[in-house]
């Protein structure tokens, strides 16, 4: 059975009053739907998200971390600091992540590999750019994203695995790739994932679509038979935005 996903990826927005005043709408707005809500601020917002979101079903996770347990790597934070607050997922390989800061699927891997051991859930995103998709490559680039980064791990790690396929032209453009485009896709994961480690794994597999849902196409995308839900960007800053979509389901 497939849980269904709707996470907020809040990225380098909201300070702490408007974390409070995010989380205080969250936490009033009416879910009719049963999609597990997380949603992702900033490392500084953290533990007060943790804090406000005491008591309820909304979870917490965070955009990044270091694969190293401790040591001299200036301004990062490793899984255990992560869980010392409270916080049991991580976003892992976000396109913003590989394209400014660098991040191969190899070191991805070590990173992977680190939140596994530190007992962490990982939401792992990957897709291609627009170019790949100009020139027909794009099955290929997320086959080799994926196997590089995640076929190394156990089949009993999968539990832990969360994929998120972010087409990197679809995201803070505006432009979502449409619903055939996210299926073709998502089925094309899932059997890649079906090859390498079987069907108990892929049986229970979330794979989310991230690339500018919005309230007014959440629906059609999350209809189609291999989208467990979204990693929303823009759309995760607006209580109401963000519940629409979680209702979409
Ligand atoms: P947008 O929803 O703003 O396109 O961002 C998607 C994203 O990058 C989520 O991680």
């Amino acid at each position: 059975m497939r849980t269904k996903i709707v996470a907020g990826n809040w990225k380098m927005n909201n300070d702490s009053s408007a974390t409070s005043a995010l989380l205080q709408e969250l936490k009033k707005a009416n879910q009719t739907s049963n999609a597990r809500r997380i949603v992702a601020p900033a490392f500084t917002q953290l533990a007060q998200a943790v804090k406000l979101l005491e008591g309820t079903t909304i979870e917490v996770a965070a955009q990044n971390m270091n694969a190293a347990t401790s040591g001299a790597f200036t301004g990062e934070v490793s899984a255990s600091m992560l869980k010392g607050v409270g916080v049991a997922t991580v976003i892992i390989g976000h396109s913003e992540r590989r394209s400014l800061y660098n991040e191969t699927d190899v070191a991805l891997a070590e990173k992977v590999a680190a939140a596994l051991s530190g007992n962490m859930e990982v939401i792992f995103c990957f897709g291609e750019e627009l170019s790949d998709r100009k020139s027909g490559r794009h099955f290929d680039v997320v086959s080799h994203q994926l196997k590089t980064a995640l076929f190394e791990i156990t089949p009993d790690s999968w539990k832990h695995i969360i994929l998120a396929y972010e087409p990197v032209w679809a995201i803070g453009t505006g432009e979502t790739a449409s619903p055939e485009q996210a299926q073709e896709m998502h089925a094309h994961i899932r059997s890649l994932v079906h090859q390498q480690y079987g069907e108990t794994v892929t049986t229970s597999l979330s794979i989310l679509y991230g690339g500018s849902v919005k309230p007014n196409n959440a629906k059609e995308i999350f209809s189609q038979p291999d989208v467990d839900g979204g990693l929303i960007g823009g759309a995760s800053l607006n209580a109401n935005d963000f519940m629409a979509i979680v209702n979409a389901f």
